[in-house]
């Protein structure tokens, strides 16, 4: 490797690629075509964008079943670690933007409905499986609520376009049912902050995807890839499906939860699998729940956000479902001479969605959740036995601290990924783009420098390729859940095609 005549990854060289193939137009992909077309250094690079595709809906992008596509989506400063609390802070800025109909906030794309976050001061039971390295003291919900308090409230001292006065905190239940305006209640301590909310991730996603179309610059392929092309050590484009082959001097792998199946991701990655469930309402009970916050329990992931078009959305941000599936064709492996096409590829977590299995439905523990979370958030008794409309399973590409996983990777070279959203990255789309450029020029932001490269890995024994755990303080549930075997288990059934 060290006498390959183009630049080592690991050196801090870079020369500009004069064709660039991004995989996948979630937001992590999306968002760094539209960032590299506005970048003077990129002008005379090529850049296509490839999305799988089905034959229902052609050419989509994102396909239907991308974690970057549904009704809502949270925007949230409320981080413990104040880094990304200051990046959701620079994305607002571009979410607020709703004066004119074609800006991003405009048309309901943002809503600021505020955002009740509480927590529980009981510890969550300790991990089954630990992680690689050994455990660090593990964050608890409370924890997180507590330093994301004391982090929007130093973010709010300084800034007139999110003032402190609008954060309040709330010491006990009847505080916490007070803010949530729906006779209900949940946690035990919490806070409001009325300068978060939520985006209709659906309408954003299309209006980016507008913006870039508009820019010209940007080839769009429907296809899927099936795997990634290499001479010795380069990574030299993606082969798809059909047998089409996509070349490209820089390959950028932003393929959410599916990433594992086309690079090796042992012990950086997993895909989680997280359940949602939609309740139809009436004209009436949408206007008796208008002014309600979005609520998260960080106890135990739950949230409920507020309903738009007569449609009411419960989800759980939690350690979610494993899919271990053998992939047809072997993900790139780490290092360039331990490729070996005649072994059989270890089972990898890749996402099962109702897009690809239209039987699917969500595991019973998963709907009975959801359950909970509504009769305690909305203890109505006329939604208490009110049947889901529609449920789905969504996939996070979760790392061990949820830190994203944005970097060249350290043995191959010409390759790049941006993944590792660990189910919070669509509140960035506005801003995420041009850092994610900034780390493809070899100027990761000082900030997220450690926090996003590849994880050195000494030895991920064999078979431990999906004991990646979430351990961040936000996250309810029990770790290492197998789906297969969670919908094996009796209990209500829920179809969870759309
Ligand atoms: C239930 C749920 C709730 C969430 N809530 C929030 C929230 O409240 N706030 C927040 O900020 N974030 C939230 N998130 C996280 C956020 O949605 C994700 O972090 C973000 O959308 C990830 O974007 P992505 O580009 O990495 O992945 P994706 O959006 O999944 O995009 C990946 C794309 O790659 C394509 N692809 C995959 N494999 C291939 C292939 N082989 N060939 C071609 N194309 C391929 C896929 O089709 C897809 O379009 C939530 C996520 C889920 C699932
Ligand atoms: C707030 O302003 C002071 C003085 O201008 C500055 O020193 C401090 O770093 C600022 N804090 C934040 C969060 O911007
Ligand atoms: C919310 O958190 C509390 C702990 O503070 C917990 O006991 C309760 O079960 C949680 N409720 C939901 C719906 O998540």
């Amino acid at each position: 490797m060290g006498s390959a005549p183009s630049p080592h990854p690991s050196s801090p060289t870079f020369s500009v690629p004069s064709s660039i193939l991004i995989i996948g137009s979630g937001v992590f992909g999306l968002s760094t075509a539209l960032a590299l077309t506005r970048r003077d250094a990129f002008a005379q690079s090529a850049i296509t964008i490839v999305d799988r595709s089905d034959s229902s809906q052609p050419g989509a992008f994102p396909a239907p079943d991308a974690a970057s596509v549904d009704s809502s989506r949270i925007i949230r400063a409320d981080y413990a670690d104040p880094a990304y609390t200051a990046l959701c802070n620079e994305a607002q800025v571009e979410w607020r933007k709703q004066d004119n109909p074609t800006d991003l906030g405009a048309q309901g794309r943002y809503h600021e409905s505020g955002l009740l976050l509480v927590g529980d001061a009981v510890p969550p039971a300790p991990v089954a499986a630990p992680a690689e390295g050994g455990l660090k003291p593990k964050m608890t919900g409370m924890d997180y609520a507590r330093g994301s308090w004391a982090n929007v409230q130093f973010l709010a001292s300084n800034d007139s376009s999110s003032p402190a006065a609008r954060i309040s905190e709330l010491p006990n239940p009847d505080a916490i049912r007070d803010a949530l305006g729906t006779g209900g209640s949940s946690g035990s301590w919490g806070y409001i902050n009325a300068n978060s909310g939520w985006a209709n991730a659906g309408a954003a996603m299309a209006w980016y995807l507008d913006k870039v179309r508009q820019t010209g610059r940007v080839e769009f392929v429907a296809g899927t890839v099936a795997s990634l092309e290499h001479s010795d050590t380069t990574v030299t484009g993606a082969k798809l499906s059909d047998g089409r082959v996509l070349s490209a001097d820089l390959v950028v792998v932003a393929a959410g939860a599916w990433t594992g199946g086309l690079v090796d991701l042992a012990g950086q990655a997993v895909a989680t699998g997280q359940v949602l469930g939609y309740l139809d309402i009436t004209e009436t009970e949408q206007e008796a729940l208008s002014a309600m916050p979005v609520i998260l329990n960080l106890s135990t992931g739950l949230f409920v956000i507020p309903p738009v078009d007569r449609v009411l959305k419960v989800a759980r941000h939690a350690y979610g479902y494993i899919n271990p599936t053998r992939p047809t064709h072997p993900p790139l492996p780490l290092h360039p001479h331990s490729a070996s096409p005649s072994h059989p590829a270890d089972p990898v977590s890749l996402p099962l969605t109702h897009l690809t299995t239209p039987s699917l439905q969500i595991p019973a523990d998963g709907a009975a959740d959801l359950r909970r979370a509504l009769s305690e958030m909305i203890p109505w008794p006329s939604l208490a036995n009110r049947p889901f409309s529609k449920t789905r399973l969504c996939w996070y590409s979760d790392t061990a601290n949820a830190d994203f996983l944005i970097d060249y990777h350290p043995h191959w070279q010409n390759l790049f990924v941006a993944t590792g959203d660990s189910g919070h990255a669509f509140k960035f789309l506005p801003v995420i783009g041009d850092k994610i450029t900034d780390c493809i020029a070899r100027a990761c932001p000082p900030q997220f420098r450690g926090k996003w490269d590849w994880r050195v890995r000494e030895k991920t024994p064999a078979g431990l390729g999906m004991a990646v755990v979430t351990e961040d303080g936000s996250r309810g549930g029990t770790p290492g859940l197998v789906l297969a075997e969670e919908l094996a288990k009796a209990g209500e059934v829920v179809p969870a095609t759309e």
